[in-house]
Order: structure tokens, then C-alpha cells, then sequence
């Protein structure tokens, strides 16, 4: 390992020690690298305009920071466990190519701002991505509503039929969850958009650090005020962001658990795309939906990083070095749910719904309670009507879905479906991100 940053030249840390403390840091960082890359030319520029840098050395350290990201987002440059972290990297090249000016880039920062304005970076740029994927997601539900909206389908409640419902409800009814879960998202990226930048190690530095200036060239919309809360919202901010992908993954669960059913022989509602299924080692017979099951685990995974960060973050204030327990979990957490959610919308663009089967799946019995509705509509009080209705279910075979979906408008005027205002909805969230 090369030279940790805050050697003093004392005795050497126990190399048991270095590793324990090290775990799997230095790699979770090739995730944070780019921002922390990004991050220190924004803090450069700052310190060139209070004058701490002359411009000559401003624009060599910007310079080379520009190579160090081109060649470790080319591959040329690995960080590995030769550094202690990204942060160290980072100081160990720039004074490796400019010497003493190379090293002047850590003047009024610490690697707790350092790592903090990364993670932000990154945290903000994934809640982006999530919200534009639960975007994606519910217009593919929107079009398939769109082109289902006539074909009828059993509506269930306890999983047991219950009242005519439509291909088209049932995709409306998932679009708008995505639709929530986009405004989520946002509503998190808002909250993360702020800037820890120039809190150094949680109680600021005698420096007139421009930090305004250094937030909006990160395109930050304003700077976190106190140093030490900044500190004390690592974390905090992540769990944040883990609790809107909780959102979206529950209802990529609801919808996978949706698809497993639908597409089982029992009902056979629904095909899996062939490419969406895998096969089994021994039955031949087998196409497996694997890709619905494991999107159904994706909760899960969200909902352990929760817990281990919220148990991580029982701590007094400022900096404690198991802040950087709280990496891992938020990492591996976004990347395995957003690599899931980015499956959802080509997979909804490809399963096939059989509609003579989801016809045939409505009994008259099912026309029940339209029939209790309209004789209570006609002045029958509503429990009559419902013994009235449930005595003439036998007599109710003349009617068709398409008679009942028609009749079912929902209050206000709105189309049964309410896809006008779900699609105006879907467009002013696009238009706005
Ligand atoms: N890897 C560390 C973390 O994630 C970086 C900050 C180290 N700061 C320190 N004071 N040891 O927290």
C-alpha cells in the first residue's frame, strides 16, 4: 500500500489493523471516484478564487484531475488496495505528477466533506435515474392501459373474483403507482441537493472557503449551513434515499408477484416473454420465471440496507469512522434495485395477455354487484338491493364486460380508466425533469 495521507512518520499501523479498517472501502470507491473527482476541481476553483491557489497552479491541478478521471473511467487507472481510499488516490496521484502543488488540493477539506459531497453527487445522480425509470415504467403501463382498455379481465379481491375489470385497469393501476414513486424520488433528490463541501471535519476552517460558489459549479441548489449537522446527516440523507427506492421496489414486487400469478397454468392470463424466462437443469418441460422472482427480492434487499444503516447511524455527533459502514449497503442497494427496475419496462412492453382466457375467467355471478348498484340507483335501499341482486345472479348471464367497464365511470367525469389524466401527469413529470 503507498503511503497513508496522514502518516506522521510514528510507528507503522499493525497490517491486521490497515485491513480491518480498510475492508472493502478502496473498491466500494471506484463507485464514488468520478464524483470525488468532480468534487475536487469545483474545490480547486475555490480555493484559486479566495485566492489560496495562484491561477497558474489552479489550472495545472484542474488538468490533471481531468486525466486522473479520463484514466480510470478508460480502465487505464485502477484504484485499488494500493490506497487506503479514493480520497487518498486521488491526493497520492496529483502530488505524484505536480509535486508540491499537487499536494495543496487537501488545503480546507477533509476526507469527511470529501467523502460526504461524493456520496451526495452520487446519491443525487441515482435518484434521478430511479425517478426516470419509474417514469419509463409507467408509460409502458400507460400504453399498455391504452391498448387494454377494452379487453376485460376478472377484477379480484382475497384473490377471489369479484366484478368485470380490464387489461387497461389493471395497468392503470400500476402506472400511477410509478407515478408516485417518481414524485418520491424527487421529492428525496431535493432533500439531497445540498452541499457538505466546505464543512471540512464536521467544524468548518479558517479559510473564507467559497462555498456557494463551490455548490452551485457541483450544480448543488444551496450548501448544507452547519458543519456539523452535515456530519450528522451522512447517512441520514442515504436512508433517505433508500426509503424512496423502497417505494418504487415494493411496487415492482406488487407487479412481478401480478405477472408470477397471471402467468402460472392455473390462470395462464399472461405469457412471459421467452427471453424473460430461464429453464430448469432436470425438467425439460420448464420455462421458469426467474426474472419476476428475483424482481420480488428486491424489497428485500432495500429493507436490509435500511436496517443495517439505520443501526449503523445510533451515534453522537460528528464524524465516526462508522459512517463508512453506511457505503456498502447504500451501493449495493441502488444497484441491484435500479438493474431490476431497468428490466420492468421492456418486460411489460413484452408479456401477452390471452383475452379469450380473461373473457372466459368472468362468471355471471360477477355482474352482482352492478346489478345491487343499479336497483339502489333506482331507489332501492342499497341492502334490498343487494339480497335482490344476489337471489338473480343466475339471470344475469345476458350481460357482457364491455357492458359493465362502459357503465363504471368514475366520479367527476373522468374516463372509467382516468388515462387522460394519468398520461397528463406522466407528461408534466417528464417535461420537468
Ligand atoms: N472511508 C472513509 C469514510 O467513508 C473516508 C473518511 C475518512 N475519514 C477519517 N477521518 N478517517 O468515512
Amino acid at each position: 500500500m503507498t503511503r497513508p495521507i496522514w502518516d506522521k512518520g510514528g510507528a507503522a499501523v499493525d497490517e491486521a489493523v490497515q485491513r480491518f479498517c480498510a475492508a472493502d472501502d478502496v473498491v466500494l470507491d471506484r463507485e464514488l471516484f468520478p464524483f470525488d473527482v468532480r468534487a475536487s476541481v469545483a474545490h480547486v476553483n475555490g480555493l484559486a478564487r479566495i485566492g489560496v491557489l495562484s491561477e497558474e497552479e489552479r489550472v495545472a491541478l484542474v488538468r490533471e484531475l481531468g486525466q486522473i478521471g479520463e484514466a480510470f473511467a478508460e480502465g487505464r487507472f485502477v484504484l485499488d488496495a494500493r490506497f487506503e481510499d479514493g480520497h487518498s488516490a486521488i491526493e497520492h496521484l496529483l502530488g505524484e505528477r505536480l509535486g508540491d502543488v499537487g499536494r495543496k488540493v487537501h488545503t480546507g477539506r477533509s476526507r469527511n466533506d470529501q467523502v460526504l459531497v461524493a456520496a451526495r453527487l452520487w446519491l443525487k445522480e441515482r435518484l434521478g435515474a430511479l425517478g426516470a425509470l419509474c417514469l419509463d415504467a409507467a408509460g409502458v403501463c400507460l400504453d399498455r392501459a391504452t391498448t387494454g382498455e377494452r379487453v376485460p379481465m376478472p377484477g379480484y379481491t382475497h384473490l377471489q373474483r369479484a366484478v368485470p375489470s380490464s387489461l387497461g385497469a389493471f395497468f392503470a393501476g400500476h402506472a400511477e403507482a410509478f407515478l408516485d414513486d417518481a414524485e418520491t424520488a424527487r421529492a428525496a433528490r431535493a432533500r439531497v441537493d445540498q452541499s457538505p463541501l466546505g464543512t471540512a471535519a464536521g467544524y468548518g476552517v479558517n479559510l473564507p472557503l467559497d462555498r456557494t460558489g463551490v455548490a452551485a459549479e457541483l450544480g448543488f441548489s444551496r450548501v448544507q449551513v452547519s458543519p456539523i449537522y452535515a456530519q450528522n446527516s451522512r447517512g441520514k440523507l442515504e436512508l433517505l434515499g433508500l426509503t424512496a427506492l423502497h417505494q418504487a421496489t415494493l411496487d415492482v414486487r406488487r407487479l412481478a408477484w401480478d405477472l408470477s400469478l397471471f402467468s402460472t397454468a392455473e390462470f395462464a392470463f399472461a405469457r412471459l416473454p421467452e427471453a424473460y424466462t430461464t429453464g430448469s437443469s432436470i425438467m425439460p418441460n420448464k420455462r421458469n420465471p426467474d426474472v419476476v422472482e428475483l424482481l420480488r427480492t428486491l424489497p428485500a434487499a432495500v429493507e436490509g440496507a435500511m436496517a443495517e444503516l439505520s443501526a449503523t447511524l445510533s451515534l453522537p455527533s460528528g464524524y465516526h469512522r462508522d459512517l463508512q459502514a453506511t457505503k456498502g449497503p447504500v451501493l449495493r442497494a441502488f444497484g441491484r434495485a435500479l438493474d431490476g427496475l431497468a428490466l420492468v419496462p421492456a418486460l411489460l412492453e413484452r408479456v401477452t395477455f390471452d383475452e379469450a382466457r380473461m373473457r372466459a375467467a368472468i362468471d355471471p355471478t360477477m355482474y352482482a354487484t352492478d346489478r345491487a348498484v343499479e336497483l339502489a340507483a333506482s331507489g332501492t335501499p342499497f341492502r334490498d338491493a343487494y339480497r335482490q341482486a344476489a337471489a338473480e345472479m343466475a339471470g344475469l348471464a345476458g350481460r357482457s364486460p364491455e357492458q359493465s367497464l362502459s357503465a363504471r365511470v368514475s366520479p367527476g367525469g373522468m374516463g372509467a380508466l382516468g388515462l387522460e389524466q394519468l398520461t397528463a401527469r406522466l407528461a408534466a413529470l417528464r417535461a420537468s425533469s
